[in-house]
Protein backbone atom coordinates (compact mmCIF):
# COMPACT_ATOMS: atom_id res chain seq x y z
CA UNK A 1 0.00 0.00 0.00
CA UNK A 2 0.53 3.44 -0.79
CA UNK A 3 0.96 5.17 2.80
CA UNK A 4 4.12 4.57 4.71
CA UNK A 5 4.89 2.37 7.14
CA UNK A 6 5.65 4.68 10.17
CA UNK A 7 2.20 6.54 9.07
CA UNK A 8 0.12 3.84 9.63
CA UNK A 9 2.01 3.15 12.77
CA UNK A 10 1.44 6.41 14.01
CA UNK A 11 -2.66 6.27 13.43
CA UNK A 12 -2.06 2.76 14.91
CA UNK A 13 -0.60 4.04 18.23
CA UNK A 14 -2.99 6.81 18.66
CA UNK A 15 -5.76 5.06 18.17
CA UNK A 16 -5.41 1.95 20.31
CA UNK A 17 -7.50 -0.55 19.70
CA UNK A 18 -9.41 -0.68 23.21
CA UNK A 19 -10.61 2.36 22.43
CA UNK A 20 -11.44 2.02 18.93
CA UNK A 21 -14.05 -0.83 20.09
CA UNK A 22 -15.52 0.77 22.79
CA UNK A 23 -18.51 2.42 21.19
CA UNK A 24 -19.73 -1.37 19.68
CA UNK A 25 -18.57 -4.03 22.27
CA UNK A 26 -18.57 -4.29 25.54
CA UNK A 27 -15.22 -5.04 27.00
CA UNK A 28 -14.11 -7.17 30.23
CA UNK A 29 -10.62 -7.92 31.09
CA UNK A 30 -9.72 -11.43 31.71
CA UNK A 31 -5.79 -12.15 32.33
CA UNK A 32 -4.04 -9.45 30.25
CA UNK A 33 -6.43 -9.88 27.58
CA UNK A 34 -10.07 -8.56 26.72
CA UNK A 35 -12.91 -10.56 25.61
CA UNK A 36 -16.69 -9.65 25.20
CA UNK A 37 -19.50 -10.40 23.21
CA UNK A 38 -18.44 -10.39 19.04
CA UNK A 39 -20.37 -7.85 17.39
CA UNK A 40 -19.68 -9.80 14.13
CA UNK A 41 -22.02 -12.80 15.05
CA UNK A 42 -24.95 -13.63 17.03
CA UNK A 43 -23.47 -15.12 20.59
CA UNK A 44 -24.64 -15.60 23.97
CA UNK A 45 -21.17 -16.26 25.92
CA UNK A 46 -18.34 -14.69 24.71
CA UNK A 47 -15.58 -15.24 22.72
CA UNK A 48 -14.45 -11.96 21.09
CA UNK A 49 -11.18 -11.60 22.25
CA UNK A 50 -8.89 -8.71 22.34
CA UNK A 51 -4.59 -8.74 22.55
CA UNK A 52 -4.19 -5.05 23.50
CA UNK A 53 -0.52 -6.35 23.95
CA UNK A 54 0.10 -6.71 20.02
CA UNK A 55 -3.18 -4.11 18.77
CA UNK A 56 -5.19 -7.36 17.69
CA UNK A 57 -8.29 -9.68 17.70
CA UNK A 58 -9.84 -12.53 17.15
CA UNK A 59 -13.16 -14.00 17.59
CA UNK A 60 -13.38 -17.95 18.48
CA UNK A 61 -17.15 -18.10 17.35
CA UNK A 62 -16.68 -16.82 13.62
CA UNK A 63 -13.22 -16.83 13.04
CA UNK A 64 -12.93 -12.63 11.93
CA UNK A 65 -9.86 -11.47 13.40
CA UNK A 66 -7.57 -8.65 13.09
CA UNK A 67 -6.09 -5.06 13.86
CA UNK A 68 -7.94 -1.42 14.39
CA UNK A 69 -7.42 -1.30 10.87
CA UNK A 70 -9.67 -4.63 9.75
CA UNK A 71 -12.01 -4.04 12.60
CA UNK A 72 -12.98 -0.59 11.64
CA UNK A 73 -13.45 -1.72 7.67
CA UNK A 74 -15.60 -4.33 9.11
CA UNK A 75 -17.99 -2.51 11.61
CA UNK A 76 -18.03 0.46 9.26
CA UNK A 77 -18.35 -1.80 6.13
CA UNK A 78 -15.06 0.19 4.69
CA UNK A 79 -12.25 -1.84 2.60
CA UNK A 80 -9.26 -1.13 4.37
CA UNK A 81 -7.62 2.00 2.38
CA UNK A 82 -10.83 4.08 3.83
CA UNK A 83 -10.53 2.53 7.27
CA UNK A 84 -6.99 4.08 7.42
CA UNK A 85 -8.38 7.09 6.46
CA UNK A 86 -11.24 7.62 8.64
CA UNK A 87 -8.97 6.56 11.78
CA UNK A 88 -6.61 9.09 10.57
CA UNK A 89 -8.96 11.26 10.67
CA UNK A 90 -10.30 10.72 14.12
CA UNK A 91 -6.81 11.01 15.56
CA UNK A 92 -5.96 14.22 13.32
CA UNK A 93 -3.65 12.84 11.43
CA UNK A 94 -3.57 14.26 7.99
CA UNK A 95 -2.98 12.22 5.08
CA UNK A 96 -1.36 13.57 2.17
CA UNK A 97 -2.29 10.77 -0.22
CA UNK A 98 -0.40 12.18 -3.49
CA UNK A 99 2.78 11.90 -1.84
CA UNK A 100 2.83 8.42 -1.29
CA UNK A 101 3.22 6.29 -4.48
CA UNK A 102 -0.15 4.37 -4.28
CA UNK A 103 1.36 0.97 -6.09
CA UNK A 104 -2.13 -0.88 -5.45
CA UNK A 105 -4.80 1.69 -5.97
CA UNK A 106 -2.73 1.67 -9.80
CA UNK A 107 -2.81 -1.58 -9.68
CA UNK A 108 -6.45 -1.49 -9.06
CA UNK A 109 -7.73 0.98 -11.88
CA UNK A 110 -5.09 -1.61 -14.18
CA UNK A 111 -7.55 -4.04 -13.92
CA UNK A 112 -10.73 -2.14 -13.64
CA UNK A 113 -9.21 -0.89 -17.13
CA UNK A 114 -8.46 -4.21 -18.55
CA UNK A 115 -12.32 -5.44 -17.55
CA UNK A 116 -13.94 -2.85 -18.96
CA UNK A 117 -11.57 -3.64 -22.69
CA UNK A 118 -12.69 -7.32 -22.29
CA UNK A 119 -16.06 -6.35 -21.30
CA UNK A 120 -16.32 -4.38 -24.55
CA UNK A 121 -14.31 -7.14 -26.47
CA UNK A 122 -16.51 -9.81 -25.58
CA UNK A 123 -19.40 -7.94 -26.01
CA UNK A 124 -18.75 -6.70 -29.42
CA UNK A 125 -17.44 -10.23 -30.33
CA UNK A 126 -21.03 -11.43 -29.60
CA UNK A 127 -21.79 -8.91 -31.80
CA UNK A 128 -20.03 -9.82 -35.02
CA UNK A 129 -21.10 -12.81 -37.14
CA UNK A 130 -18.13 -14.84 -35.27
CA UNK A 131 -20.48 -14.55 -32.65
CA UNK A 132 -23.70 -15.83 -34.36
CA UNK A 133 -23.64 -18.77 -32.23
CA UNK A 134 -23.82 -16.96 -28.80
CA UNK A 135 -26.21 -14.76 -30.46
CA UNK A 136 -28.51 -17.26 -31.57
CA UNK A 137 -28.55 -18.75 -28.01
CA UNK A 138 -29.16 -15.80 -25.93
CA UNK A 139 -32.06 -14.80 -28.18
CA UNK A 140 -33.07 -18.45 -28.15
CA UNK A 141 -33.50 -18.38 -24.37
CA UNK A 142 -35.63 -15.07 -24.69
CA UNK A 143 -33.37 -12.01 -24.64
CA UNK A 144 -33.51 -9.41 -26.60
CA UNK A 145 -31.37 -7.11 -28.10
CA UNK A 146 -31.83 -4.63 -25.36
CA UNK A 147 -31.87 -6.59 -22.45
CA UNK A 148 -28.27 -7.98 -23.84
CA UNK A 149 -27.01 -4.55 -24.48
CA UNK A 150 -28.24 -3.70 -21.27
CA UNK A 151 -26.17 -5.93 -18.98
CA UNK A 152 -23.29 -5.58 -21.68
CA UNK A 153 -23.51 -9.57 -22.29
CA UNK A 154 -21.03 -10.81 -24.78
CA UNK A 155 -19.47 -13.67 -25.70
CA UNK A 156 -15.55 -15.49 -25.59
CA UNK A 157 -14.50 -16.91 -28.81
CA UNK A 158 -13.16 -20.32 -29.25
CA UNK A 159 -9.54 -19.64 -28.80
CA UNK A 160 -7.07 -19.78 -26.50
CA UNK A 161 -5.57 -16.46 -27.36
CA UNK A 162 -7.85 -13.93 -28.68
CA UNK A 163 -8.17 -12.23 -25.70
CA UNK A 164 -5.00 -12.12 -24.77
CA UNK A 165 -3.95 -10.52 -28.51
CA UNK A 166 -6.75 -8.25 -28.16
CA UNK A 167 -5.34 -6.88 -24.98
CA UNK A 168 -1.46 -6.83 -26.08
CA UNK A 169 -2.84 -4.39 -29.15
CA UNK A 170 -4.23 -2.13 -26.28
CA UNK A 171 -1.38 -2.07 -24.37
CA UNK A 172 -1.91 -4.31 -21.46
CA UNK A 173 0.83 -6.17 -20.05
CA UNK A 174 0.28 -9.92 -19.64
CA UNK A 175 1.30 -9.74 -16.03
CA UNK A 176 -1.55 -7.80 -14.96
CA UNK A 177 -4.19 -9.38 -17.87
CA UNK A 178 -3.00 -12.41 -15.46
CA UNK A 179 -3.45 -10.67 -12.06
CA UNK A 180 -6.81 -9.59 -13.39
CA UNK A 181 -7.42 -13.27 -14.02
CA UNK A 182 -8.80 -12.72 -17.27
CA UNK A 183 -5.98 -15.14 -18.55
CA UNK A 184 -4.36 -18.41 -16.71
CA UNK A 185 -1.08 -19.92 -17.06
CA UNK A 186 -0.32 -23.72 -17.88
CA UNK A 187 1.85 -25.62 -15.70
CA UNK A 188 4.41 -25.28 -18.24
CA UNK A 189 4.42 -21.59 -17.87
CA UNK A 190 2.04 -20.84 -21.06
CA UNK A 191 -0.59 -18.19 -20.30
CA UNK A 192 -4.10 -18.24 -22.41
CA UNK A 193 -7.35 -17.23 -22.47
CA UNK A 194 -9.34 -18.44 -19.62
CA UNK A 195 -12.84 -17.97 -21.37
CA UNK A 196 -13.41 -19.72 -24.02
CA UNK A 197 -16.36 -20.19 -26.38
CA UNK A 198 -18.74 -19.05 -23.47
CA UNK A 199 -21.67 -16.96 -23.12
CA UNK A 200 -19.99 -13.94 -20.86
CA UNK A 201 -21.81 -12.39 -17.82
CA UNK A 202 -19.68 -8.80 -17.08
CA UNK A 203 -20.15 -8.68 -13.56
CA UNK A 204 -20.33 -4.93 -12.37
CA UNK A 205 -20.36 -3.84 -8.49
CA UNK A 206 -22.22 -0.58 -7.25
CA UNK A 207 -19.94 1.95 -8.61
CA UNK A 208 -20.00 0.88 -11.78
CA UNK A 209 -17.01 -1.02 -12.16
CA UNK A 210 -16.86 -4.29 -14.14
CA UNK A 211 -14.99 -6.48 -11.35
CA UNK A 212 -15.47 -10.10 -12.58
CA UNK A 213 -16.84 -12.39 -15.15
CA UNK A 214 -19.26 -15.37 -15.44
CA UNK A 215 -18.69 -17.55 -18.54
CA UNK A 216 -21.64 -19.90 -19.28
CA UNK A 217 -20.58 -23.05 -21.32
CA UNK A 218 -22.82 -24.06 -24.75
CA UNK A 219 -25.59 -26.52 -23.95
CA UNK A 220 -23.29 -29.99 -24.27
CA UNK A 221 -20.20 -28.31 -24.14
CA UNK A 222 -20.52 -28.48 -20.20
CA UNK A 223 -17.10 -31.18 -20.33
CA UNK A 224 -15.32 -28.02 -21.42
CA UNK A 225 -14.41 -27.13 -18.21
CA UNK A 226 -18.02 -26.95 -16.30
CA UNK A 227 -20.74 -24.97 -17.18
CA UNK A 228 -19.96 -21.79 -15.24
CA UNK A 229 -16.43 -20.40 -15.13
CA UNK A 230 -15.95 -17.12 -13.11
CA UNK A 231 -13.38 -14.62 -12.17
CA UNK A 232 -11.32 -15.74 -9.06
CA UNK A 233 -10.49 -13.18 -6.24
CA UNK A 234 -8.52 -10.83 -7.56
CA UNK A 235 -7.47 -7.08 -6.10
CA UNK A 236 -10.66 -5.49 -7.36
CA UNK A 237 -13.07 -8.44 -6.63
CA UNK A 238 -14.25 -10.48 -3.93
CA UNK A 239 -16.94 -13.36 -4.80
CA UNK A 240 -18.33 -13.55 -1.38
CA UNK A 241 -19.11 -9.35 -1.36
CA UNK A 242 -20.51 -9.08 -4.83
CA UNK A 243 -24.02 -9.90 -6.04
CA UNK A 244 -24.99 -10.33 -9.20
CA UNK A 245 -26.85 -7.35 -10.34
CA UNK A 246 -26.66 -4.81 -8.03
CA UNK A 247 -25.48 -2.36 -10.09
CA UNK A 248 -28.99 -1.84 -11.47
CA UNK A 249 -30.88 -3.59 -8.47
CA UNK A 250 -30.00 -0.70 -6.26
CA UNK A 251 -32.06 2.09 -7.98
CA UNK A 252 -35.10 0.01 -7.56
CA UNK A 253 -34.62 -2.03 -4.48
CA UNK A 254 -35.85 0.58 -1.19
CA UNK A 255 -38.63 -1.43 0.03
CA UNK A 256 -37.57 -5.35 -1.43
CA UNK A 257 -34.69 -7.15 -3.36
CA UNK A 258 -35.62 -10.50 -4.72
CA UNK A 259 -32.18 -13.11 -3.84
CA UNK A 260 -32.55 -15.84 -6.75
CA UNK A 261 -29.86 -18.44 -7.74
CA UNK A 262 -28.81 -17.81 -11.29
CA UNK A 263 -27.38 -15.08 -13.38
CA UNK A 264 -29.80 -16.11 -16.26
CA UNK A 265 -32.44 -15.87 -13.33
CA UNK A 266 -31.66 -12.13 -13.10
CA UNK A 267 -31.65 -11.31 -16.61
CA UNK A 268 -34.78 -12.48 -17.54
CA UNK A 269 -36.36 -11.15 -14.40
CA UNK A 270 -34.98 -7.79 -15.22
CA UNK A 271 -35.67 -7.98 -19.15
CA UNK A 272 -39.36 -8.85 -17.66
CA UNK A 273 -39.83 -5.72 -15.07
CA UNK A 274 -38.13 -7.15 -11.85
CA UNK A 275 -35.36 -4.94 -12.17
CA UNK A 276 -34.99 -5.37 -8.07
CA UNK A 277 -33.76 -8.99 -8.48
CA UNK A 278 -29.70 -10.39 -7.74
CA UNK A 279 -28.03 -13.53 -7.79
CA UNK A 280 -25.44 -14.74 -5.41
CA UNK A 281 -22.39 -15.22 -8.04
CA UNK A 282 -22.84 -19.50 -7.45
CA UNK A 283 -21.16 -19.02 -3.61
CA UNK A 284 -23.13 -20.20 -1.00
CA UNK A 285 -24.47 -17.05 0.15
CA UNK A 286 -22.30 -15.09 2.44
CA UNK A 287 -23.11 -12.95 5.74
CA UNK A 288 -20.92 -10.18 3.51
CA UNK A 289 -23.59 -10.41 0.80
CA UNK A 290 -26.38 -9.90 3.54
CA UNK A 291 -24.72 -6.87 4.82
CA UNK A 292 -24.58 -5.81 1.35
CA UNK A 293 -28.24 -6.11 0.70
CA UNK A 294 -29.31 -4.44 4.26
CA UNK A 295 -27.56 -1.07 2.84
CA UNK A 296 -29.93 -0.62 0.26
CA UNK A 297 -33.35 -2.51 1.13
CA UNK A 298 -35.92 -3.77 3.97
CA UNK A 299 -36.86 -7.19 2.83
CA UNK A 300 -35.98 -9.80 0.69
CA UNK A 301 -37.65 -12.44 -1.02
CA UNK A 302 -36.07 -15.22 -1.41
CA UNK A 303 -37.12 -17.39 -4.68
CA UNK A 304 -35.90 -20.72 -4.73
CA UNK A 305 -35.33 -23.21 -7.19
CA UNK A 306 -37.36 -26.40 -6.77
CA UNK A 307 -34.82 -28.79 -6.43
CA UNK A 308 -32.58 -30.01 -2.98
CA UNK A 309 -29.76 -27.58 -3.78
CA UNK A 310 -32.23 -25.24 -3.88
CA UNK A 311 -33.73 -25.99 -0.91
CA UNK A 312 -30.43 -26.19 0.96
CA UNK A 313 -28.96 -22.73 -0.42
CA UNK A 314 -32.65 -21.24 1.00
CA UNK A 315 -31.70 -23.07 4.63
CA UNK A 316 -27.93 -21.20 4.66
CA UNK A 317 -29.66 -17.83 3.53
CA UNK A 318 -32.30 -17.59 5.69
CA UNK A 319 -29.96 -18.25 8.79
CA UNK A 320 -27.53 -15.33 7.42
CA UNK A 321 -30.51 -13.32 6.89
CA UNK A 322 -31.81 -13.97 10.18
CA UNK A 323 -28.93 -11.62 11.72
CA UNK A 324 -29.16 -9.20 9.61
CA UNK A 325 -33.00 -7.32 10.90
CA UNK A 326 -34.01 -7.82 6.94
CA UNK A 327 -37.64 -8.83 6.74
CA UNK A 328 -37.18 -12.15 4.97
CA UNK A 329 -39.94 -13.84 2.93
CA UNK A 330 -39.43 -17.07 0.88
CA UNK A 331 -41.21 -18.24 -2.17
CA UNK A 332 -40.78 -21.43 -3.77
CA UNK A 333 -41.05 -21.99 -7.87
CA UNK A 334 -43.65 -24.70 -8.72
CA UNK A 335 -43.40 -27.35 -11.00
CA UNK A 336 -39.72 -27.67 -10.20
CA UNK A 337 -38.68 -24.88 -12.20
CA UNK A 338 -36.56 -22.05 -12.15
CA UNK A 339 -37.40 -18.22 -11.92
CA UNK A 340 -36.52 -17.46 -15.82
CA UNK A 341 -38.14 -20.78 -17.55
CA UNK A 342 -41.65 -19.97 -15.18
CA UNK A 343 -41.48 -16.11 -16.72
CA UNK A 344 -41.19 -16.76 -19.70
CA UNK A 345 -43.76 -19.48 -19.78
CA UNK A 346 -46.26 -17.94 -17.25
CA UNK A 347 -45.64 -14.07 -18.33
CA UNK A 348 -45.07 -11.41 -15.61
CA UNK A 349 -48.49 -11.44 -13.97
CA UNK A 350 -48.71 -14.29 -12.72
CA UNK A 351 -44.72 -14.26 -11.84
CA UNK A 352 -45.88 -10.71 -9.70
CA UNK A 353 -49.20 -12.72 -7.91
CA UNK A 354 -46.37 -16.11 -6.76
CA UNK A 355 -44.50 -12.89 -5.78
CA UNK A 356 -47.28 -11.30 -3.29
CA UNK A 357 -48.03 -14.87 -2.24
CA UNK A 358 -44.31 -14.95 -0.45
CA UNK A 359 -44.63 -16.59 2.50
CA UNK A 360 -42.16 -15.92 5.95
CA UNK A 361 -39.56 -18.00 6.75
CA UNK A 362 -41.60 -19.86 9.51
CA UNK A 363 -44.62 -20.66 7.43
CA UNK A 364 -42.11 -21.98 4.39
CA UNK A 365 -40.40 -24.19 7.07
CA UNK A 366 -43.68 -25.34 8.59
CA UNK A 367 -45.63 -25.96 4.95
CA UNK A 368 -42.11 -28.04 3.69
CA UNK A 369 -41.63 -29.95 7.04
CA UNK A 370 -45.82 -31.12 6.39
CA UNK A 371 -45.19 -32.16 2.83
CA UNK A 372 -44.21 -35.35 3.05
CA UNK A 373 -45.80 -36.31 6.34
CA UNK A 374 -49.65 -37.34 6.79
CA UNK A 375 -51.00 -35.28 9.10
CA UNK A 376 -54.57 -37.31 8.90
CA UNK A 377 -53.31 -39.97 10.91
CA UNK A 378 -52.78 -39.40 14.76
CA UNK A 379 -48.95 -40.84 14.19
CA UNK A 380 -48.26 -38.14 11.69
CA UNK A 381 -50.02 -35.51 13.80
CA UNK A 382 -47.40 -36.46 16.73
CA UNK A 383 -44.48 -36.33 13.72
CA UNK A 384 -45.35 -33.08 12.41
CA UNK A 385 -46.15 -31.49 15.80
CA UNK A 386 -42.25 -32.44 16.80
CA UNK A 387 -40.89 -31.46 13.44
CA UNK A 388 -43.08 -27.66 14.23
CA UNK A 389 -41.94 -27.34 17.53
CA UNK A 390 -38.11 -27.74 16.27
CA UNK A 391 -38.39 -24.87 13.68
CA UNK A 392 -40.84 -22.59 16.12
CA UNK A 393 -37.71 -23.58 19.23
CA UNK A 394 -35.33 -21.99 16.63
CA UNK A 395 -37.71 -18.98 16.13
CA UNK A 396 -35.94 -16.25 18.23
CA UNK A 397 -38.78 -13.73 18.63
CA UNK A 398 -41.48 -14.70 20.94
CA UNK A 399 -44.01 -13.21 19.78
CA UNK A 400 -43.57 -14.81 16.21
CA UNK A 401 -43.41 -18.03 18.22
CA UNK A 402 -47.08 -17.32 19.93
CA UNK A 403 -48.25 -16.73 16.49
CA UNK A 404 -47.74 -19.84 15.40
CA UNK A 405 -48.21 -21.75 18.73
CA UNK A 406 -51.45 -20.61 18.20
CA UNK A 407 -52.16 -21.95 14.97
CA UNK A 408 -51.08 -24.95 15.34
CA UNK A 409 -52.92 -25.55 18.46
CA UNK A 410 -56.23 -24.95 16.52
CA UNK A 411 -55.36 -26.20 13.44
CA UNK A 412 -54.29 -29.97 15.55
CA UNK A 413 -56.75 -30.09 18.28
CA UNK A 414 -53.67 -29.68 20.75
CA UNK A 415 -53.39 -27.77 23.91
CA UNK A 416 -51.02 -24.89 23.79
CA UNK A 417 -49.39 -25.26 26.62
CA UNK A 418 -48.64 -28.62 25.49
CA UNK A 419 -47.32 -27.03 22.73
CA UNK A 420 -45.21 -24.15 24.43
CA UNK A 421 -43.56 -27.07 27.32
CA UNK A 422 -42.49 -29.06 23.87
CA UNK A 423 -40.86 -25.91 22.39
CA UNK A 424 -39.24 -24.64 25.60
CA UNK A 425 -37.28 -28.06 26.16
CA UNK A 426 -36.00 -28.16 22.47
CA UNK A 427 -34.63 -24.37 23.25
CA UNK A 428 -33.23 -25.21 26.82
CA UNK A 429 -31.53 -28.07 25.00
CA UNK A 430 -29.92 -25.87 22.51
CA UNK A 431 -29.02 -23.56 24.15
CA UNK A 432 -27.04 -25.46 26.15
CA UNK A 433 -25.72 -27.28 22.85
CA UNK A 434 -24.68 -23.47 21.80
CA UNK A 435 -22.73 -23.35 24.80
CA UNK A 436 -20.84 -26.49 24.78
CA UNK A 437 -19.93 -25.57 21.06
CA UNK A 438 -18.59 -22.19 22.04
CA UNK A 439 -16.70 -23.70 25.15
CA UNK A 440 -14.95 -25.95 22.35
CA UNK A 441 -14.17 -23.43 20.14
CA UNK A 442 -12.48 -21.29 22.94
CA UNK A 443 -10.59 -24.14 24.32
CA UNK A 444 -9.61 -25.76 21.03
CA UNK A 445 -9.01 -22.96 18.40
CA UNK A 446 -7.41 -25.17 15.56
CA UNK A 447 -11.29 -25.50 14.81
CA UNK A 448 -11.86 -22.68 13.09
CA UNK A 449 -8.25 -22.47 11.46
CA UNK A 450 -9.47 -25.60 10.03
CA UNK A 451 -12.24 -24.21 8.40
CA UNK A 452 -10.31 -21.71 6.84
CA UNK A 453 -8.10 -24.14 5.46
CA UNK A 454 -9.74 -26.90 3.98
CA UNK A 455 -7.02 -28.15 2.52
CA UNK A 456 -5.37 -28.97 5.98
CA UNK A 457 -7.93 -32.39 5.89
CA UNK A 458 -6.04 -33.42 2.82
CA UNK A 459 -2.27 -32.67 4.48
CA UNK A 460 -2.30 -32.70 7.89
CA UNK A 461 1.25 -32.63 8.48
CA UNK A 462 1.99 -30.37 5.90
CA UNK A 463 -0.67 -27.75 7.19
CA UNK A 464 0.85 -28.06 10.55
CA UNK A 465 4.30 -27.53 9.78
CA UNK A 466 3.28 -24.55 7.19
CA UNK A 467 0.99 -23.18 10.38
CA UNK A 468 3.71 -23.01 12.85
CA UNK A 469 6.24 -21.52 9.98
CA UNK A 470 3.95 -18.81 10.00
CA UNK A 471 3.19 -18.21 13.93
CA UNK A 472 7.05 -18.19 14.39
CA UNK A 473 7.29 -15.51 11.12
CA UNK A 474 4.39 -13.43 12.76
CA UNK A 475 6.46 -13.08 16.08
CA UNK A 476 10.47 -13.57 15.04
CA UNK A 477 10.68 -11.12 11.87
CA UNK A 478 14.54 -11.70 12.61
CA UNK A 479 13.74 -14.99 11.19
CA UNK A 480 12.12 -14.14 7.46
CA UNK A 481 15.46 -14.21 5.71
CA UNK A 482 16.84 -17.68 7.10
CA UNK A 483 13.19 -18.98 5.83
CA UNK A 484 13.38 -17.42 2.19
CA UNK A 485 17.11 -18.97 1.91
CA UNK A 486 15.72 -22.53 2.74
CA UNK A 487 11.81 -22.37 1.43
CA UNK A 488 10.38 -21.48 -1.13
CA UNK A 489 7.27 -20.24 -1.54
CA UNK A 490 6.06 -23.35 -4.01
CA UNK A 491 6.91 -25.62 -1.19
CA UNK A 492 4.02 -24.64 1.11
CA UNK A 493 1.59 -27.41 0.20
CA UNK A 494 -1.71 -25.91 0.79
CA UNK A 495 -2.59 -22.77 -1.24
CA UNK A 496 -3.92 -20.55 1.54
CA UNK A 497 -0.49 -20.53 3.65
CA UNK A 498 1.07 -20.72 0.16
CA UNK A 499 -0.20 -17.41 -0.56
CA UNK A 500 0.36 -16.03 3.05
CA UNK A 501 3.78 -17.03 3.03
CA UNK A 502 3.88 -15.83 -0.24
CA UNK A 503 3.12 -12.06 1.19
CA UNK A 504 5.34 -12.33 4.17
CA UNK A 505 8.57 -13.07 1.86
CA UNK A 506 7.20 -9.91 -0.54
CA UNK A 507 6.87 -7.33 2.22
CA UNK A 508 10.84 -8.99 3.32
CA UNK A 509 11.66 -8.49 0.12
CA UNK A 510 10.09 -5.07 -0.43
CA UNK A 511 12.26 -4.00 2.84
CA UNK A 512 9.04 -3.42 4.86
CA UNK A 513 8.20 -4.54 7.84
CA UNK A 514 5.44 -7.49 7.71
CA UNK A 515 2.74 -6.44 8.96
CA UNK A 516 -0.73 -8.04 9.23
CA UNK A 517 -2.96 -5.09 8.97
CA UNK A 518 -1.59 -4.67 5.41
CA UNK A 519 -1.70 -8.10 4.29
CA UNK A 520 -5.09 -8.13 5.61
CA UNK A 521 -5.90 -6.13 2.09
CA UNK A 522 -5.79 -9.91 0.19
CA UNK A 523 -7.37 -11.83 2.56
CA UNK A 524 -10.98 -12.35 3.82
CA UNK A 525 -12.07 -11.47 7.37
CA UNK A 526 -11.18 -15.38 8.33
CA UNK A 527 -8.10 -15.18 6.66
CA UNK A 528 -7.10 -12.70 8.47
CA UNK A 529 -8.48 -14.01 11.90
CA UNK A 530 -6.29 -17.22 11.24
CA UNK A 531 -3.72 -14.75 11.09
CA UNK A 532 -4.09 -13.24 14.51
CA UNK A 533 -4.82 -16.76 15.85
CA UNK A 534 -1.53 -17.73 14.63
CA UNK A 535 0.34 -14.88 16.01
CA UNK A 536 -1.53 -15.23 19.19
CA UNK A 537 -1.11 -18.82 19.83
CA UNK A 538 2.13 -20.38 21.97
CA UNK A 539 4.35 -21.75 19.37
CA UNK A 540 7.72 -20.40 18.63
CA UNK A 541 7.61 -19.09 22.23
CA UNK A 542 10.80 -20.94 23.10
CA UNK A 543 13.39 -22.37 20.86
CA UNK A 544 11.85 -20.80 17.65
CA UNK A 545 14.97 -21.22 15.12
CA UNK A 546 14.75 -25.21 15.92
CA UNK A 547 10.95 -25.01 15.62
CA UNK A 548 11.82 -23.29 12.55
CA UNK A 549 13.98 -25.81 11.08
CA UNK A 550 12.48 -29.29 11.87
CA UNK A 551 9.13 -27.48 10.11
CA UNK A 552 10.92 -26.70 6.88
CA UNK A 553 12.63 -30.30 7.55
CA UNK A 554 8.95 -31.71 7.39
CA UNK A 555 7.83 -29.35 4.81
CA UNK A 556 10.53 -30.51 2.46
CA UNK A 557 9.49 -34.80 2.67
CA UNK A 558 5.95 -33.78 2.33
CA UNK A 559 7.03 -32.57 -0.78
CA UNK A 560 8.90 -35.14 -1.42
CA UNK A 561 6.50 -37.40 -0.72
CA UNK A 562 3.39 -35.15 -2.61
CA UNK A 563 5.43 -35.73 -6.22
CA UNK A 564 6.63 -39.45 -5.56
CA UNK A 565 2.38 -40.22 -5.04
CA UNK A 566 2.52 -37.78 -8.39
CA UNK A 567 4.79 -39.71 -10.12
CA UNK A 568 2.71 -42.96 -9.99
CA UNK A 569 0.47 -41.74 -12.70
CA UNK A 570 3.55 -39.96 -14.65
CA UNK A 571 5.03 -41.45 -17.84
CA UNK A 572 8.27 -43.34 -17.05
CA UNK A 573 10.42 -40.06 -18.30
CA UNK A 574 8.97 -37.72 -16.57
CA UNK A 575 9.38 -40.03 -13.61
CA UNK A 576 12.56 -40.36 -13.69
CA UNK A 577 13.49 -36.58 -14.39
CA UNK A 578 11.30 -35.65 -10.98
CA UNK A 579 13.28 -38.00 -9.11
CA UNK A 580 16.45 -36.49 -10.14
CA UNK A 581 15.16 -32.85 -9.11
CA UNK A 582 14.20 -34.02 -6.09
CA UNK A 583 17.78 -35.24 -5.35
CA UNK A 584 19.30 -32.82 -6.58
CA UNK A 585 17.51 -30.18 -4.60
CA UNK A 586 17.82 -32.13 -1.56
CA UNK A 587 21.63 -32.02 -1.86
CA UNK A 588 21.42 -28.68 -2.60
CA UNK A 589 20.07 -26.73 0.20
CA UNK A 590 20.22 -27.45 3.46
CA UNK A 591 17.53 -29.40 4.52
N1 LIG B 1 -22.75 -21.67 -10.87
C1 LIG B 1 -21.38 -21.68 -10.93
N2 LIG B 1 -20.70 -22.78 -11.34
C2 LIG B 1 -21.38 -23.90 -11.73
C3 LIG B 1 -22.77 -23.90 -11.67
C4 LIG B 1 -23.43 -22.77 -11.24
O1 LIG B 1 -20.75 -20.67 -10.60
N3 LIG B 1 -20.69 -24.96 -12.16
C5 LIG B 1 -23.43 -20.46 -10.39
C6 LIG B 1 -23.71 -19.47 -11.48
O2 LIG B 1 -23.56 -18.16 -10.96
C7 LIG B 1 -25.15 -19.76 -11.83
C8 LIG B 1 -25.73 -20.16 -10.49
O3 LIG B 1 -24.68 -20.82 -9.83
O4 LIG B 1 -25.78 -18.64 -12.38
C9 LIG B 1 -26.94 -21.06 -10.57
O5 LIG B 1 -26.64 -22.23 -11.29
P1 LIG B 1 -27.63 -22.82 -12.36
O6 LIG B 1 -29.04 -22.77 -11.86
O7 LIG B 1 -27.06 -24.13 -12.77
O8 LIG B 1 -27.39 -21.81 -13.55
P2 LIG B 1 -28.29 -20.83 -14.39
O9 LIG B 1 -27.56 -19.53 -14.41
O10 LIG B 1 -29.69 -20.84 -13.94
O11 LIG B 1 -28.11 -21.46 -15.80
P3 LIG B 1 -29.13 -21.92 -16.90
O12 LIG B 1 -30.50 -21.39 -16.57
O13 LIG B 1 -28.53 -21.27 -18.08
O14 LIG B 1 -29.05 -23.39 -16.91
MN1 LIG C 1 -31.49 -21.44 -14.84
Amino acid sequence: MAIPEEVINEIKYRNDIETVMAPYVDLKRRGKNLVGLCPFHNEKTPSFTVYPENGSFYCFGCGVGGDVFTFTGLIENLDYIDSVRLLAEKSGIVLDENKYDNSMQKLKNTIYDINRETARFFHSYLMSEGGKWALDYLVGRGLSVSTIKHFGLGAAPDSWDALINHLKSKGFSIADMYQANVIGKSSSGKYYDRFRRRVMFPIINVRGNVVAFSGRAMPGDDKAGGKYVNTADTPVYKKSDNLFGMNFAKKDCAERIILVEGNMDVVSLHQAGFSNTVAALGTAFTPEQAKLLTKYTKEIVLMLDADAAGQKAMKRAGEILKNTGLKVRVVLVPDGKDPDEYIKKNGAARFSALLDGAVSEIEYKLLTAAADINTESDDGRLKYLSAAAEILADTPDVITRDIYIGRLSDKYGVSRTALESKIKDIRKGKIKEKEKKEFREIVNPTYKRDEVNPEKRQFPKAAAAEESIIAILLKHQDLIGFTADNLPSDKMITSLNKRIYSLILEAFFDGRDFDFSYISQFLSAAETGYLVSLQNSSTGDKNAKAELGDCIKILNSENDAKSLNGAKNMPTEEWADNLANIIKNKTKGNF
